[in-house]
């Protein structure tokens, strides 16, 4: 199994790129797919993730292109175009994936499978198939999990739906089934996701109107073809950014980073810590509002993390563990009880970590709670998620011993090349097979 070894070093310095967005990219793919005509994407995100759904939207009979890195062309079928797949359809480690994938193939006209990887097969899919189901939708789990069985043919129907958890993934399923529903769908969250499906969909055409909190889609008679371009990864940029935060030699800039509001808690986060931080060059790629960030090193200092920001910054909280490791006093996160069901138990897999190097913590039902100081090196087990080993490996910049990070093949799923870009900034960081 790979692994990183990452030594204490002087911190980081310059400026980095991350590669595209995770979320925007598997959208492009699906709604491209569906559309009609053809739609070029750049800045595509070639990780493992998207390139399963890449895979997947070719085994259902759409012909996708890759002229170039980063750039996707995709010959839309149309919205009832889609076919038979040739076998079972493989997710690997993508959750996004397999959930928008049960939106779309519910209202298809035949049947197929979803699966994925060891640590996919025991994430919760009921909460996507239970609002599906109730739109007509005929899918069967197992246990709650994958494999996800889909019988086409089924008519759904309008739904108005109030979600009992916030879930962008199961939004974001219920409105796909939408377009091809008979009456409108709406979809209430108890707290504002990201709103890239709702942003996409009014590029493709669709008949969507979303407000913070809500949104409804009608039934679509046709999607349009577009360009998109995806944005550099808010989450990619997050270990990039807690990285400054706790050890940038000079002002570090990451470039090109999308900056939608639903995906931005993690600045608000590390502000009232005490953090210094700034947005420039703000400009647009399509729907998505996109910025420099600019960091600046400073002390931080520990807080209660207001419980509203918490599904706005969702996967970042592997890296702003690291950051409260870092901080004057301590830090208490509640209400988080999602990071449970995420590629790991990321609050039991965080909190394992942090006492490998010493940093005092304690576990939580729905959070963790972190006393800031220096801490040492030492063992820690990623359990094969992509965000704690690449958090971990920001942790180098203050730990006072090397950090092995077990387990780290993931990190590929979302950001393919972290390696070489944390060495060029500075850390000390080898990869071993
Ligand atoms: C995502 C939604 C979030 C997030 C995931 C990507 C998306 O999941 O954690 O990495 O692209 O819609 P949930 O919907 O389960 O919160």
């Amino acid at each position: 199994m790979s692994e990183f070894v990452v030594e204490p070093c002087a911190g980081i310095a310059g400026r980095v790129r991350v590669p595209g967005d995770k979320s925007i990219s598997h959208r492009a793919l699906m709604l491209g797919a569906i559309a009609s005509g053809k739609t070029q994407v750049d800045g595509f995100l070639e990780g493992e993730d998207c390139l399963a759904t890449l895979r997947a939207v070719a085994s259902l009979g759409v012909n996708v292109q890759r002229p170039a890195p980063g750039e996707v062309v995709i010959e839309g079928v149309g919205l009832r175009g889609l076919g038979l797949p040739r076998s079972v359809l493989d997710m690997g480690n993508a959750g996004t994936a397999m959930r928008l994938f049960m939106g779309l193939l519910s209202a298809q006209g035949f049947d197929s499978e979803l699966v994925g990887d060891e640590s996919l097969m025991r994430r919760p899919m009921e909460r996507v198939a239970k609002p599906l189901r109730a739109m007509g939708a005929q899918i069967e789990t197992q246990d709650g999990r994958p494999p996800v069985r889909i019988r086409g043919g089924a008519a759904l129907r309008g739904l108005r739906y109030e979600m009992p958890v916030a879930s962008a993934q199961v939004k974001s399923a219920v409105l796909l089934a939408g377009l091809y529903a008979e009456g409108e769908t709406t979809v209430v969250e108890p707290a504002v996701t990201r709103d890239h499906t709702e942003r996409m969909l009014q590029s493709f055409g669709a008949n969507i109107v979303a407000r913070g909190g809500s949104a409804t889609v009608l039934p679509a008679a046709q999607l349009d073809a577009t360009r998109i371009s995806v944005p550099g990864d808010f989450s990619s940029a997050a270990f990039f950014i807690v990285a400054a935060c706790i050890g940038a030699r000079e002002p570090f800039v990451i470039e090109g980073v999308g900056v939608n509001p639903t995906r931005t808690g993690l600045l608000e986060m590390l502000a009232l810590m005490g953090a210094d931080l700034r947005l420039v060059n703000h400009r647009s790629a399509g729907a998505e509002p996109v910025a420099d960030i600019e960091v600046r090193p400073a002390r931080l200092r520990g807080i209660r993390v207001p419980e509203r920001l918490v599904p706005l910054a969702i996967d970042e909280f592997p890296a702003f563990f690291i950051a409260a490791a870092c901080a004057d006093g301590e830090t208490r996160v509640a209400g988080a009880e999602e990071l449970r069901v995420k590629e790991s138990d990321r609050i039991a897999v965080m909190a394992r970590g942090l006492d490998a190097l010493g940093v005092r913590n304690e576990v939580l039902a729905d959070g963790l709670r972190i006393e800031g100081g220096p801490f040492g090196g030492g063992v820690v087990d990623s359990h094969g998620d992509h965000r704690v080993a690449m958090s971990f490996a920001v942790a180098s910049l203050r730990a006072s011993a090397p950090i092995e990070i077990r387990d780290v093949a993931n990190v590929g799923t979302s950001f393919p090349g972290f390696a070489a870009t944390a060495r060029s900034v500075g850390l000390r960081l080898t990869e071993r097979a």
